[in-house]
């Protein structure tokens, strides 16, 4: 594993980060990393399994060599997709996270499988270590709401091969706005009631999580995002009612005019 480049500027001041969440200012993925699991069963009551093996199905279908998965915590979306298509020698996969207590508990369980992963310490923020155009497949599980989402979806971009794809699943939203309220409602209330109980008191991760779900943009929004930072064929599909989506897009095979890209990084919000 290499080190994390800790000059990343705090995104949490960037206004684009929904959970106004920092690396450098809360170790809270360090803290929680042996939970991590039992704390994502508890909080949507088992259902994250349901969300990641859809982004699983997806990943493995798609055409794809080198694999980049950011956010990637114990390992849950890479260790879905290599059970359903063990690892080719042809496809190459890379697990990344800010968190070296998180990748650990992925090489365990990867290890445990036989699978054989690239565990990469990363800010999907900003990627140096990863060479423009080198990837096929980039993909991001619930780690959009605790970043920068523009420069992580800029970062992807740069990454990303002409071509290449893009699928990023996080919250989102109910679009029947009683609903929305009520469980807006329902996870305020009962959230820090869990979070408190399975974190023996340690508030960061679920008041990082209510946040981030509730300041995260609509998923239409989210579309129109992606596609000015220049993503084409942008997405999405809504899971358990729209509680999340999974947005997919691709990088243009042809790259755009640099004053396009400009305009649209001064747009974005
Ligand atoms: C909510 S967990 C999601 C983990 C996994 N993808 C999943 O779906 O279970 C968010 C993960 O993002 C990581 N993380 C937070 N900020 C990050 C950043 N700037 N770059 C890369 N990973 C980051 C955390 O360490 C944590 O493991």
């Amino acid at each position: 594993m290499q080190s994390a480049p800790c000059e990343a500027e705090s995104a949490a001041t960037t206004g684009l980060n929904a959970a106004r969440f920092s690396v450098q200012s809360d170790d809270v993925f360090g803290r929680i990393a042996s939970r991590y699991d039992l704390l994502s069963d508890l909080f949507s009551f088992g259902i994250h399994r349901h969300w990641k093996r859809r982004v699983a199905r997806l990943i493995a279908n798609e055409d794809w060599s080198e694999l980049l998965d950011t956010a990637s915590g114990t390992g849950d979306i890479v260790l879905r997709v290599l059970q359903r298509q063990g690892t080719p020698v042809s496809r190459h996969v890379v697990a990344s996270d800010t968190s070296p207590q998180m990748l650990d508990i992925a090489r365990r369980r990867l290890a445990r499988m036989g699978q054989h992963t690239e565990l990469r310490i990363l800010d999907a923020q900003r990627m140096p270590e990863i060479a423009a155009g080198s990837v096929d497949l980039y993909s991001m599980s619930l780690g959009l709401k605790i970043c920068d989402r523009a420069a992580v979806l800029r970062e992807a971009l740069r990454v990303l091969q002409p071509g290449g794809r893009l699928i990023v699943l996080e919250a989102s939203n109910i679009p029947i706005a009683w609903l929305q309220r009520a469980y807006l409602c329902y996870m305020r209330l009962c959230m820090p009631i869990i979070g408190w109980l399975a974190t023996g008191g340690d508030a960061s991760a679920y008041l990082y999580l209510l946040r981030g779900i509730r300041e995260f943009p609509p998923a239409e929004e989210l579309v129109e995002r992606i596609r000015e930072l220049g993503f084409e064929e942008v997405r999405f599909e809504r899971l358990s009612l729209g509680i999340v989506a999974i947005h997919t897009a691709r990088k243009p095979r042809v790259n755009p005019a640099p004053s396009q890209t400009n305009d649209a990084r001064k747009d974005y919000r």
